[in-house]
């Protein structure tokens, strides 16, 4: 929609919220952050990591939110009208990382929608090794994969916001729940399953490291999709009388509370079986089909683990792809059928050397392949220093605008206004620098 008709708004608050919960709860949330917590001291690393998201993840998306409901634009247009001068650059790397982002994301969107099928077909019988390693290099099928994921995001985008993000996500994301609790039983009462409790909760404070601390904020930043402007461009479609504060915390909650109980599925069900747990793609895609392969009824929870994994990963896509949509609808007065589709299918090409990273088809980059590198340029660089700027830029440039906007001009109290304002003066940027200062050397 261009700027000269009225912009299209969120239905109701709790279509907003879940927008916003679905961007924020993706593969993050369920491959990444049980595999840290696990590797960085159980319950002392969950605490460390609450205590940042609030302190920190908070501050920051509410940040965000202002900017983007203040500006009513995508996020280089939203720092063009609030201060214009070099600003916008901001909102630049944040489209870049969306793009990045997504380019990588469909392809392990695609994995995912390709292991719901293949739960039933032949996956639960086979060394799931194997069958990982000879999936991701026929490369025709993982590209056809990842074709019918981003199929699927472009349409939503298409859609638009309220028939296409906040329709979607107010069905996806309570599926999520239901599908995450019903994993939750199961794995809890498998016998064995309290070693793995104990593995993944028994807090060691000794591995309280500052390495730990990096990985938790990183993690935070990452899983609250924060630092690219994604929160600036949901924000955009709030209404004015919508309270901002209220909808930030509610967020968070919900990412951290997704975060923290896919650890309650993965570790009883793999302690269970006495197997070692993996990481990341290796957990997901091999350790986890291995598992599942040896319960009863193992097809079943396979698929619904994919089906779980596949709806974080898709509401998570949207929201990039909104991210650069967004941009090119507002800034090139592009239609939204026009950039849904061709963003979507530049994205969708970009991700292909992923592909054939992953399938041994490309050289490696500093023992980084294609997705990994990509992933490093994005999570590790543009994320952190697109926090660290729109920290500073409501702490120190934007401090009166950005205090009418959080207490909707002055009507709505902000208890903790003060404490905010600080944090995004100088609490969040010492923060992201120090992970930026080591994650670049990670
Ligand atoms: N938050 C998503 C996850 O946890 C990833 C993401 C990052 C999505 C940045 C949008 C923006 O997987």
């Amino acid at each position: 929609m261009s700027n000269e008709t009225q912009r299209e708004q969120w239905g109701t608050r709790w279509g907003y919220i879940l927008a916003c919960a679905g961007s924020a709860v993706g593969l993050g949330n369920i491959w990444r952050f049980p595999y840290i917590t696990g590797l960085h001291g159980g319950a002392a690393f969950v605490l460390i990591y609450v205590i940042l998201v609030f302190v920190i993840g908070f501050t920051v998306m509410l940040a965000e939110m202002a900017i983007g409901r203040n500006s009513q634009l995508n996020a280089v247009g939203a720092f063009r009208k609030i201060k214009g001068g070099a600003w916008p650059i901001v909102g630049w790397m944040g489209v870049t990382a969306g793009f990045i982002i997504l380019s990588y994301y469909g392809v392990i969107g695609g994995w995912t929608m390709a292991y719901v099928l293949k739960s039933f077909t032949g996956l639960m019988q086979a060394d799931a090794g194997e069958a990982f390693g000879s999936f991701v290099t026929n490369v025709p099928i993982v590209i056809a994969w990842q074709a019918f994921f981003m199929f699927v995001t472009i349409y939503i985008i298409y859609k638009g916001i309220g028939e296409g993000i906040e329709k979607y996500c107010r069905i996806l994301m309570p599926s999520l729940f239901v599908v995450l609790l019903i994993l939750i039983v199961r794995a809890v009462t498998l016998p064995g399953a309290g070693a793995g409790i104990a593995y993944y909760l028994k807090p060691d404070f000794s591995k309280l490291t500052g390495g730990a601390f990096g990985a938790a904020l990183g993690q935070a930043f990452f899983s609250l999709s924060l630092g690219m402007g994604c929160m600036i461009t949901y924000g955009s479609y709030v209404g004015k009388k919508e309270t901002l504060p209220g909808a930030a915390f509610q967020v968070c909650f919900l990412d951290t509370a997704v975060a923290f109980l896919a650890g309650l599925v993965i570790f009883p069900a793999v302690f269970a079986f006495g197997i070692e747990p993996g990481a990341g793609a290796g957990l997901t895609f091999i350790t986890l089909p291995n598992v599942f392969g040896k319960m009863p009824g193992g097809m079943i929870w396979s698929a619904l683990f994919f089906v779980l994994l596949f709806v974080a990963a898709l509401t998570s896509a949207i929201s990039l792809l909104e991210v650069v949509a967004a941009y090119f609808i507002d800034e090139m007065k592009w239609s939204r059928t026009k950039a849904a589709w061709v963003m979507g299918f530049c994205i969708f090409l970009l991700g292909i050397p992923s592909v054939l990273g992953v399938a041994g088809k490309l050289p490696t980059l500093a023992g980084r392949d294609f997705l990994d590198s990509a992933d490093f340029l994005a999570s590790n660089i543009l994320l952190p220093l697109g926090g660290l700027f729109i920290a500073l830029f409501v702490g120190w440039f934007w401090t009166e605008g950005a205090k009418q906007e959080v207490t909707n001009d002055g009507t709505v109290p902000f208890g903790i206004y003060t404490l905010w304002l600080w944090a995004c003066r100088v609490v969040a940027p010492i923060a992201i620098a120090y992970i930026f200062i080591t994650g670049l050397k990670w």
